[in-house]
C-alpha cells in the first residue's frame, strides 16, 4: 500500500446522515440541477450569476485566462461595489429595511441601521475620506472594533475606489506597522477603543506606535481618522489626527458613486505565510462581489425575511465576504456584535439570537467546541427556535461538534453547512447545499456548482474514492485572489507551482474522498504525521478524541520517536461536567482512539490541559505543541491570542497528571 492509501485504511467510520428538511428543499434557492448546469458550461453559469450584480457597464467577456495564473473576470464590466451593497436596495424601495442590528458589548448598547441610513453614512464617509486626500487607488488601513463605522468605512473606501486593508484589532502595533508599510497606506481609520470582555480596550495608542514604526521603515501615514467609541483619553497630534465626528458627521449625505473596472482592486487582506512576512492577498471588484453574493445566497439559502448573523470579525476574510460584501450585496438584515461570547456572561450569543430572532447563524468550530465544554444548560436556557440554518467555517468541524451544533443549537431542525474556503479563494468553494445535500458530520461534501475541485496524488492525478491526497482547485473561479500585493512571483510560487503542469491551484490542505466521493478536509498538509510509515491526519485523531463524552477539545501533533519516526501526542481539554476525568482518563482515551481508528493511531502521550494555544483567528498553533511534545523550549508565541496559554499548559503538565 502506498502512504496515501494507508491514510485511508485508518478512516473514522461515520454513518450518520441528515437529510435536508422537506420544507427547505421544496423552496431551495439552488436545486440539484445546478451542478449539471454549471458543469456543462462553467463560464455560462458564472455569466448568469453575474446578473445578481448591477453593472454600470456590461462585461464583454466572462473570463480572460490567457495569462495564467493571472485571471481577469468580467472583462470590460464596470461597477461600484458600495452602490451594489447599499444604494441599489434603496432605489428598489427597500430603504426602510434594517441592514444592521448593531449590538455593542455593553448590554443595552444597540443601534439599528436601515439601508437608507447606511446610504447616508457611507456617502458621508466617502466625502470625508475624499476631503482627507484619499483618491481612487490610494490604500486605506482600517483598525477598528466591530462597530457600524467599520462596515461604513469599508464601503466608503469601495465607493471611492480606494482599496482597504483591514487589520484585526487584536493585532499588535508591530503587525499593524508592517502592513501599513507593505501596502503604503495613506490614511488609517481607527477608534479610541472598543469593548471586549467587559472592559474598554484601547486601539489608538497602537496606531500611534505603528505610525512611528512605519516612519522608521520609510513610510509616512498622512492622516488618522478616529471614531470616539469608548471615550478613553487619547494622545492627539493635530497635524495628523482627525475625529470622525468632526470630519464625517457634518459631511454631505450626497455622493455619486463612480463606476470602476471589474478588475479594480477592492482590498488587500494579509494572511500569514508558513515563513516570513505576511502575504497581502489582493481581491478585485467584479468577480469577488459575484462570488460572495452568489455563495451567500446559495449556501445559506437566503430568503428576504432572514435575520443573518456571522460571528467573525471584520479583520478576517470571513468578515469581508460574509458580513460586508456578500450579505449587503444581497440586501440582508444582519446582526453585528462587537464583543466576546461570554460577556457579561456565557449565554450572550444565545441571548442575541433570541432577542433578534436570528434565522441563519455562521460561526467557527473553535467556538462550538468551547460551548460544548461549558455544557448545554447555557443554550438550553434560551429560545433558539428562530434558527433554521447553521454554518461552520475556519477548520474541519469534528463530527461530534457538528452533531452537538445541530442538536443543541439547531434543535435537530437545522442543516449544518460546513464551508471550506480560504482568504485566497475569497468565497465558499466546498460546502453542502442545504436544500439538496444529505449532510455527513465532518464532511464539507462536494464543490458548490461553478467550482471545480479535486483530490490528487503527488503527480497531480485524481485519487480514487476511498483515498487521500492534496486538495486542489482545477478551474479558475471569479472570487480568486489575483496576486500577492506587490509580489507576483511569490503568488506564482506559493499557489501555482506545486501542480504547475496541470495548472491547478494548491493552497496547502490535504483531503480525502470517501467511498461516495465526498470530501473530508484534513487540514494543512504540514500537519500530517508519519507514524511507522503510515500517514495519519491530526484532524482525524482529534475528531476521535472529541467523540469521547468527556472531551471538549483536542489537538494532536507528531513528536519525534526513536521507534516509529513520529509518535502521536495529544493535548486534551475535558468538558466541565467531566471534572478531572477520573484516574483512568488517559488510559480510557487511548483505548477510545484505538477503537475508533485503530492501534496505529493510539496516542503515545495524552496530556490533559486547561487551554490550547490558538491564533487570534482560532486556529490551533501545533508548532508550539510540538515544542512541548518534543521537550523543547517553546518557540515564538507572539501570534498567540493569549500568550499566557503556554504557561498554563506547562504548569498543568508539571503537576504530573497526563503522561503515560
Ligand atoms: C484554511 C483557510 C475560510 C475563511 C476563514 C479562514 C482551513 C477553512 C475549513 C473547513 C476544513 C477549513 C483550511 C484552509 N479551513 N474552512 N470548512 N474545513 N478546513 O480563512 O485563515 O485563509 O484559512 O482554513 O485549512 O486552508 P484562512
Amino acid at each position: 500500500m502506498s502512504n496515501t492509501d494507508q491514510t485511508l485504511a485508518n478512516l473514522l467510520q461515520e454513518d450518520r446522515r441528515f437529510d435536508p428538511p422537506a420544507e427547505l428543499a421544496a423552496h431551495a434557492n439552488l436545486t440539484a440541477e445546478a451542478y449539471d448546469r454549471a458543469a456543462a458550461d462553467r463560464e455560462g453559469f458564472w455569466a448568469a450569476q453575474a446578473e445578481r450584480i448591477t453593472w454600470a457597464e456590461p462585461f464583454t467577456q466572462v473570463l480572460d485566462w490567457s495569462d495564467p495564473p493571472f485571471a481577469k473576470w468580467y472583462v470590460g464590466g464596470k461597477l461600484n461595489a458600495a452602490y451594489n451593497c447599499v444604494d441599489r436596495h434603496v432605489e428598489a424601495g427597500r430603504g426602510d429595511k434594517v441592514a444592521i442590528h448593531f449590538v455593542g458589548e455593553p448590554v443595552g448598547d444597540t443601534r439599528s441601521i436601515t439601508y437608507a441610513e447606511l446610504q447616508d453614512l457611507v456617502s458621508q464617509a466617502a466625502n470625508a475620506l475624499t476631503d482627507l486626500g484619499v483618491a481612487a487607488g490610494d490604500r486605506v488601513a482600517i483598525y477598528m472594533p466591530m462597530i457600524p463605522e467599520a462596515v461604513v468605512t469599508m464601503l466608503a473606501c469601495a465607493r471611492i475606489g480606494a482599496p482597504h486593508t483591514v487589520v484585526f484589532g487584536g493585532f499588535s502595533s508591530d503587525a499593524l506597522a508592517s502592513r501599513l508599510e507593505d501596502c503604503q497606506a495613506k490614511v488609517v481609520v481607527t477608534a479610541d477603543g472598543g469593548y471586549r470582555r467587559g472592559a474598554a480596550s484601547a486601539l489608538k495608542p497602537a496606531v500611534d506606535e505603528a505610525r512611528t514604526k512605519a516612519e522608521t521603515l520609510g513610510h509616512t501615514v498622512e492622516k488618522v481618522l478616529v471614531v470616539r467609541r469608548t471615550g478613553q483619553e487619547v494622545e492627539w497630534d493635530d497635524s495628523v489626527d482627525v475625529w470622525w465626528h468632526d470630519a464625517v458627521d457634518g459631511a454631505s449625505t450626497q455622493h455619486t458613486p463612480e463606476a470602476f473596472d471589474a478588475e479594480h482592486p477592492l482590498y488587500v487582506m494579509y494572511t500569514s505565510g508558513t515563513t516570513g512576512k505576511p502575504k497581502g492577498i489582493l481581491h478585485t471588484t467584479g468577480g469577488y462581489l459575484v462570488g460572495c453574493s452568489y455563495t451567500h445566497w446559495a449556501v445559506f439559502d437566503l430568503k428576504d425575511d432572514d435575520v443573518y448573523w456571522c460571528t467573525a470579525d471584520i479583520g478576517w476574510v470571513t468578515g469581508h465576504s460574509y458580513i460586508v460584501y456578500g450579505p449587503l450585496a444581497n440586501g440582508v438584515t444582519q446582526v453585528l456584535y462587537e464583543g466576546t461570547p461570554d460577556s457579561p456572561e456565557r449565554g450572550r450569543w444565545w441571548d442575541i439570537i433570541e432577542q433578534h430572532g436570528v434565522t441563519i447563524f455562521y460561526t467557527a468550530p473553535t467556538a462550538i467546541r468551547s460551548f460544548m465544554k461549558q455544557g448545554r444548560e447555557i443554550p438550553d436556557a434560551r429560545d433558539l427556535s428562530s434558527l433554521r440554518l447553521l454554518g461552520s467555517v475556519g477548520e474541519p468541524i469534528n463530527p461530534e461538534a457538528y452533531v452537538w451544533y445541530r442538536h443543541v443549537i439547531g434543535g435537530d431542525r437545522t442543516p449544518v453547512v460546513d464551508t471550506w474556503w480560504q482568504t485566497e479563494t475569497g468565497s465558499i468553494m466546498i460546502s453542502p447545499l442545504p436544500g439538496v445535500t444529505a449532510g455527513k458530520p465532518g464532511s464539507a461534501m462536494i464543490p458548490i456548482p461553478g467550482v471545480a475541485a479535486e483530490v490528487v496524488d503527488e503527480e497531480g492525478k485524481p485519487v480514487p474514492n476511498g483515498s487521500g491526497g492534496y486538495l486542489v482547485l482545477t478551474e479558475p473561479w471569479p472570487s480568486m485572489l489575483r496576486t500577492i500585493w506587490g509580489d507576483d512571483e511569490r503568488f506564482k510560487e506559493t499557489y501555482w507551482s506545486r501542480f504547475a503542469k496541470q495548472g491547478y491551484y494548491f493552497a496547502g490542505d490535504g483531503a480525502k474522498k470517501d467511498s461516495d466521493g465526498d470530501l473530508w478536509v484534513l487540514g494543512r498538509v504540514d500537519d500530517v504525521m508519519n507514524v511507522s510509515g503510515h500517514r495519519l491526519s491530526t484532524t482525524e485523531i482529534e475528531s476521535a478524541l472529541v467523540s469521547h463524552p468527556k472531551v471538549a477539545e483536542a489537538a494532536v501533533v507528531g513528536a519525534k520517536d526513536e521507534d516509529t519516526g513520529q509518535a502521536v501526542c495529544a493535548f486534551v481539554i475535558l468538558r466541565e461536567e467531566a471534572g478531572d476525568g477520573g484516574d483512568d482518563i488517559v488510559a480510557e482515551l487511548r483505548k477510545h482512539v484505538r477503537k475508533e481508528i485503530g492501534p496505529i493511531a493510539t496516542p503515545r502521550q495524552i496530556m490533559i490541559v486547561p487551554e490550547l494555544p490558538k491564533t487570534r483567528s482560532g486556529k490551533i498553533m501545533r508548532r508550539l505543541l510540538r515544542d512541548v511534545a518534543e521537550n523543547r523550549e517553546v518557540g515564538d508565541v507572539t501570534t498567540l491570542a493569549d500568550s499566557s496559554v503556554m504557561d498554563l499548559i506547562s504548569s498543568g503538565l508539571s503537576g504530573g497528571k497526563g503522561d503515560e
